[in-house]
């Protein structure tokens, strides 16, 4: 296993499009993802993506704690998935704070689907298809975003809500506390 690089925003291999893995179970593919969640866990990240270490190659690990989960939803352990495709369910939109290992020291607030289908390989080659909601919902999209070539900002509809970190130490900007809000 090693800690590889993760390169920055600005970098071309973060606005490729990822190709497809032919075999999920491969050697190869074992290594990329051992060195991936090794890589993520020195970073204290929740979630990388191949092109994100110079591997453009639609593959993503993850996982989400209980307390990102948020109210009603299950924590969801460590995860790898091969070739995923999500797919919205509905026009439910929400907001709140994402932040990317490529975007170092800032966050934004990310307007993403609700519900969303995923379909995907496991490392083992098996097939899921799952019906995804919620946080864990969010951290998907952001994970298959980096396979298509796009960072989080882009996703972003008001980019005076994307800040460094250490400026929330003024306080949460009103505007964000509007959009995360519950909506009634
Ligand atoms: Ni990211």
């Amino acid at each position: 296993m090693a800690i590889l690089k993760i390169a920055r925003m600005g970098h071309p291999i973060l606005r490729q499009v990822a190709q497809p893995v032919e075999d999920a179970t491969s050697p190869e593919i074992r290594r990329l993802l051992a060195d991936m969640v090794e890589t993520m866990g020195d970073a204290d990240g929740t979630g990388l993506a191949a092109p994100q270490v110079y591997a453009p190659l639609r593959v993503v690990v993850y996982f989400v704690t209980e307390a990102r989960a948020g109210k009603d939803q299950a924590a969801v352990p460590l995860t790898s998935l091969i070739n995923p495709i999500i797919t919205p369910i509905g026009e439910e939109i929400a907001y709140d704070w994402e932040g990317c290992l490529s975007v170092p020291d800032m966050v934004g607030i990310v307007p993403r689907h609700t519900r969303i289908r995923l379909q995907a390989e496991t490392p083992e080659g098996k097939p899921i298809d799952a019906m995804i909601e919620g946080f864990h919902a969010r951290v998907l999209q952001h994970e298959c975003d980096h396979l298509d070539g796009i960072l989080y900002p882009q996703r972003m509809d008001d980019l005076s809500l994307l800040i460094f970190r250490e400026e929330l130490r003024h306080g949460v900007p009103e505007k964000a506390k509007r959009l995360l809000a519950p909506s009634a």
